[in-house]
């Protein structure tokens, strides 16, 4: 897979200086607070999907989770590798909406992340990921979706993407929302950026694996 020829990605593989300078600025911390008391305790298993630069792969293994961690610019995701070297995170070239190679390996996951990713995909794949999302995560097990709004920056795609669509969907594929919180201010500072966090539970019985 090749990073330019996927959606979503367009704009990264030709910033990848400025990239790291923004996102590793910003600490795991302030990025996760507000939701860690949602999210199943170490150690247990975390897909971080859209992981970037590695800081949020980062944090969640120093906390002894066993991150997979995906993403599909193959700039971002070796020089992540090499800056955030860890045995508890495995990198892996994947893609949404179908995240083949995840699916692929039948694994589930406690807790599957996705920052700043979902509004790089249409309508049409965000129907078609998110049965996908929710196959992944075991009964009990927590997804949580930060949704961006505002201008994109030059060259990226993105989507307005409301939290009310996101929660549907959700729903329809066996999840239930626990915390829904909305930021109107970006942690860089930027004025016109607000952000939308949603937490999910996966229904079911919670001793299945
Ligand atoms: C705004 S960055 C966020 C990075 C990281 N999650 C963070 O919060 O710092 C969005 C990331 O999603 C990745 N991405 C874009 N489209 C994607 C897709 N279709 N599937 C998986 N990842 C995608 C990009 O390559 C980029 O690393």
């Amino acid at each position: 897979m090749k990073g330019t020829d996927l959606s979503g990605t367009e704009g990264y593989a030709n910033q990848i200086d400025k990239l790291f300078q923004e996102y590793e600025c910003i600490s795991f911390e302030a990025v996760h607070r507000p939701i860690m008391y949602c999210i199943p305790p170490a150690p247990s298993h975390l897909l971080d999907i859209g992981a970037g630069t590695g800081r949020d792969a980062a944090g969640f293994a120093q906390l002894g989770y066993y991150v997979t961690a995906i993403e599909p610019v193959s700039e971002l995701r070796r020089r992540a590798a090499q800056l955030h070297q860890s045995r508890r995170i495995e990198w892996l070239n994947d893609c949404l909406p179908e995240l083949p190679t995840v699916t692929k390996r039948r694994q589930m996951f406690d807790v599957i992340m996705l920052t700043a990713v979902w509004m790089h995909l249409d309508q049409s794949q965000r129907q078609h990921a998110m049965p996908l999302i929710s196959a992944l995560i075991r009964s009990g097990g927590v997804v949580v979706f930060s949704i961006r709004h505002g201008p994109p920056p030059t060259g990226r795609r993105m989507f307005e993407v409301g939290p009310d669509e996101t929660i549907s969907l959700a729903e329809q594929a066996g999840m239930s929302c626990i915390q829904r919180t909305e930021a109107q201010n970006d942690l860089r500072g930027v004025s016109d950026i607000s952000w939308d966090r949603l937490v999910f539970i996966k229904k079911g019985n919670t001793n299945s694996s």
